[in-house]
């Protein structure tokens, strides 16, 4: 099937706030995450079942790379995915993980593991 974009400002947020501050983004804005182990973007999205390519389009407007672990429904699907530095929060980039995905509904989880949090993230495309 086509790409669908599901934006993050919509989706369920712990630990960060939509902001649209940084120009570059699509739709609304984007979820800052709070600077923090554990905050996380968790998105719905409907699929049939087996492997999905999952890309996240993020800015990162410092020099280290901020690491996202990803779940789908709880289970672990991709650990220690890096988010490097952008040049600016207003430059976005995409990096692309291969998740296994249910038949139906399923939630995609991209959870902070340092002190810095997650990159600024604009929306997941499935
Ligand atoms: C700045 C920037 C935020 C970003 C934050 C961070 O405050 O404006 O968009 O999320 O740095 O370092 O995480
Ligand atoms: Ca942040
Ligand atoms: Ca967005």
């Amino acid at each position: 099937a086509a790409p669908t974009d599901y934006q993050a400002e919509t989706a369920t947020i712990s630990q960060g706030v939509v902001e649209s501050n940084h120009a570059g983004y699509t739709g609304t804005g984007f979820v800052n995450y709070d600077n923090l182990v554990g905050s996380y973007v968790e998105w719905t999205v409907t699929a049939p079942a087996g492997p999905a390519d999952v890309t996240l389009r993020f800015a990162n407007g410092t020099t280290a790379t901020r690491p996202l672990d990803w779940t789908v429904n709880g289970v672990s699907g991709a650990v220690g995915i890096t988010y490097p530095g952008t040049g600016a929060w207003t430059t976005w980039a995409t990096k692309t993980v291969r998740l296994q995905l249910a038949a139906g509904s399923n939630k995609i989880r991209a959870r902070a593991t340092t002190a810095d949090g997650g990159p600024n993230a604009d929306k997941l495309t499935v």
